[in-house]
């Protein structure tokens, strides 16, 4: 099949491979192109398959986090023509796909059944195996995967959405579990437009919990509507403390997808015994560091750390969550009700448009999703 792959310019040339414009992610230019990968050779009835699977891609997305492993393998590259040089590398941690083969002690699946990852963390799925994202190379096309690495998902779901929910769909669900965020509890959303608060408003949305949006970027009125009721607020980008956003008010509680940028702002905004949760930070990779990011100096965590003792204020981490997260949240969905969109598809001629869209533009709202199909 045809699949998408950062290339070693080094190595593999336009005479090799159809080769796609290169995309500059933070100050690097990136280069794509389009590799066949065969369907790797996959036994069920070897003893090595007997609980895993092989599926194939039909759809897949990237994550933020993914955006400083492609920086890092493009980097890698750069310059390397050494015997331990790749030529390729593939990328993405959420995908759709389906069973073609599985092992003879796969119970659960059919071949045909359509899957996404269960990133379930911490605690490992099935001894041996470790928890956490499934992939990081879901643009391989062809993946071999332990069967607990996986879940169904009903027909209803369409694989536009299905290829970027799993990640989303499982730290949302979590991290509102957390929190015990409750009806008549106020909750403030930062960074409201990444796809992470996207999933964090769908679910207090659904739960009817009342919800304020921070955000740097200009929504048009219908990507508004998608989050109402919820309060949207554009705030500054890098703005160094947020005294003069105090209308905002107080909350229970605070989602967080960049403590980072957020984190000593954040606590000054809660009320008595609040909760502020977090997934992230933007500042992955040494390359990502703008000048606008205002550098925390001990004297501002010395003050947020009494703010936070004298209010009984609790700062929550939250990694991935469990696959009953993941299970709730794919239970949960209603394709009428779902507010988080799929930004736009690509085919594989434009992979290079779809990587420049997934981390270059800030009018992208929802996923950007790659179709193999
Ligand atoms: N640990 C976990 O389990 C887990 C799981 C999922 C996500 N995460 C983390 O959650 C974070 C978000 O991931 P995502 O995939 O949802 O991201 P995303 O969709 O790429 O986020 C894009 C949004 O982030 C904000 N943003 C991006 N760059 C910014 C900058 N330079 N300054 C200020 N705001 C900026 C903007 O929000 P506004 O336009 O609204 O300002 C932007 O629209 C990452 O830190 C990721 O690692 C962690």
């Amino acid at each position: 099949m045809k699949t998408l792959s950062l290339i070693n310019t080094n190595l593999v040339s336009d005479s090799d491979i159809q080769l796609l414009s290169p995309v500059n992610l933070t100050g690097t230019d990136l280069h794509f192109g389009i590799v066949e990968v065969d369907e790797p050779h996959f036994d069920p009835n070897h003893e090595d398959n007997r609980n895993f699977v092989l599926v194939k891609v039909d759809a897949f997305s990237c994550n933020y986090r993914d955006k400083a492993l492609i920086l890092k393998s493009a980097l890698k590259m750069a310059g390397s023509t050494g015997i331990d040089s790749l030529p390729f590398a593939f990328f993405g941690s959420d995908f759709v796909g389906r069973i073609i083969k599985k092992g003879t002690d796969v119970d659960h699946f059919d071949t045909g059944d359509r899957v996404i990852p269960d990133c379930a963390y911490p605690e490992p799925p099935f001894p041996g195996v470790a928890p956490g994202v499934v992939t990081n190379e879901a643009s391989k096309g062809w993946l071999r995967l332990h069967k607990s690495k996986l879940v169904s998902i009903p027909d209803f779901m369409d694989d536009e959405i299905a290829a970027s929910y799993s990640i989303g769909g499982q730290t949302s669900t979590s991290m509102i579990r957390k929190t015990g965020v409750q009806k008549g509890e106020k909750a403030l959303v930062l960074s409201s437009r990444s796809n992470t608060s996207m999933f964090i408003l769908n679910g207090l949305i659904s739960k009817g919990i009342e919800a304020t949006a921070l955000t740097t970027s200009d929504w048009s009125e219908d990507e508004k509507k998608l989050i109402s009721p919820t309060r949207l607020f554009k705030i500054e980008r890098g703005a160094a403390d947020w005294s003069k956003y105090s209308d905002l008010g107080k909350f229970d509680v605070i989602f967080d997808p960049y403590f980072d940028l957020h984190l000593i702002k954040a606590i000054d905004l809660l009320e008595q015994g609040g909760r502020y949760i977090t997934c992230g930070y933007k500042n992955q990779h040494p390359h990502f560091v703008e000048a606008s990011d205002k550098k925390t100096d001990s004297e501002r965590i010395h003050q947020s750390m009494l703010t936070l003792t004298i209010n009984n204020l609790s700062i929550i981490g939250n990694c991935i969550g469990t696959s009953e997260d993941l299970n709730k949240s794919i239970e949960k969905f209603d394709p009428n009700k779902f507010i988080v969109p799929v930004d736009n598809t690509y085919s594989i001629e434009n992979g290079d448009k779809f990587i420049d869209r997934t981390y270059n533009r800030n009018t992208r709202l929802g996923k950007a999703v790659m179709i193999y199909r």
